[in-house]
């Protein structure tokens, strides 16, 4: 049996799953006909989500997990590999973002910035590798941001640890796509998410239809979009794709 385009479900995780764009990616994983685990340091949302996906008849499960923290991230890929077995496919969504003019910012901010955003990525991912090594298949996908391509003021702490994201991934790709893994990236521009809600009403970012009118597409970004993209990244189709910076931005920064 073929399962968008997979031999059969796979077993996949989603860090940040329980909002945004990890909880879309979830979705659409488990819709594609995977097991999902939904990770995600507030465990009421992951739940939540597990919840929605066990209604639509995905096999879903959360899990509790600061991805800064190595123990907690180990914890849980215990619990995914003891309900699901190895993990084949990653997508590591958990993140969070901070805007403060270069000179203020914090060394805490600094550090917890980069802990979750950038050490969180290498956690997870060198905490589950071992699976798909060992299963000689594996798809890891990145969520980094457009603001890493482009800049973005106030925020060069996100920015960093983005692009830190972004080269980490080409580094993965390097090292293990001769061993069946591959390692994607996608650098989302504005999504519309409890964050950039969040953003917006900040007054960080402007309203989002504003940003709409200037977007090539005329149109908000939607976390389906970047789960669409995900999901295809996470099939056997895409198994020449790897190391890349894959856009989904309605045309911003191409
Ligand atoms: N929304 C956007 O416009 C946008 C643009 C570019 C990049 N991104 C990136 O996309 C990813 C998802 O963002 P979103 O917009 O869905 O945000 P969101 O806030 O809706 O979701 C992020 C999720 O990550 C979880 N999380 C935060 N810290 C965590 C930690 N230490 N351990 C585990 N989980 C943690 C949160 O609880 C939340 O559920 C983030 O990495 C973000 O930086 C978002």
């Amino acid at each position: 049996m073929s399962v968008n385009g997979s031999p059969a479900g796979r077993v996949a995780v989603v860090t940040g799953g329980g909002s945004g764009i990890g909880a879309a990616v979830a979705e659409h994983l488990g819709a594609a006909g995977h097991r999902v685990a939904v990770l995600d340091v507030n465990g009421d949302a992951a739940e939540s989500v597990a919840e929605r996906l066990r209604g639509d008849g995905v096999e879903a499960l959360a899990a509790t997990v600061d991805v800064a923290d190595r123990t907690s991230v180990d914890k849980a890929a215990g619990v995914v590999r003891e309900k699901f077995g190895p993990i084949e496919i990653l997508v590591t969504s958990a993140g969070i973002e901070a805007q403060t003019p270069f000179t203020e910012i914090p060394a805490h901010e600094w550090d917890r910035l980069i802990a979750v955003n950038l050490t969180g990525t290498f956690n997870t991912t060198q905490s589950m590798i071992p699976d798909m090594l060992a299963g000689g298949w594996g798809r890891i996908v990145t969520i980094s941001s457009s603001s890493a391509q482009s800049g973005a003021p106030e925020r060069a702490h996100y920015v960093a640890s983005k692009g830190g994201v972004i080269a980490l991934t080409k580094a993965l790709a390097f090292e293990y796509s001769p061993q069946g893994i591959t390692a994607n990236t996608i650098p989302p521009s504005i999504i519309a998410t409890p964050m950039a809600e969040a953003g917006v009403a900040a007054g960080h970012i402007p309203k989002l239809e504003d940003l709409a009118m200037m977007t090539p597409v005329r149109r908000s970004g939607l976390p389906e979009d970047i789960a669409a993209a995900a999901t295809f990244l996470c099939s056997d189709h895409a198994g020449f794709i790897t190391g890349q910076v894959i856009g989904v931005n309605g045309g911003w920064y191409i």
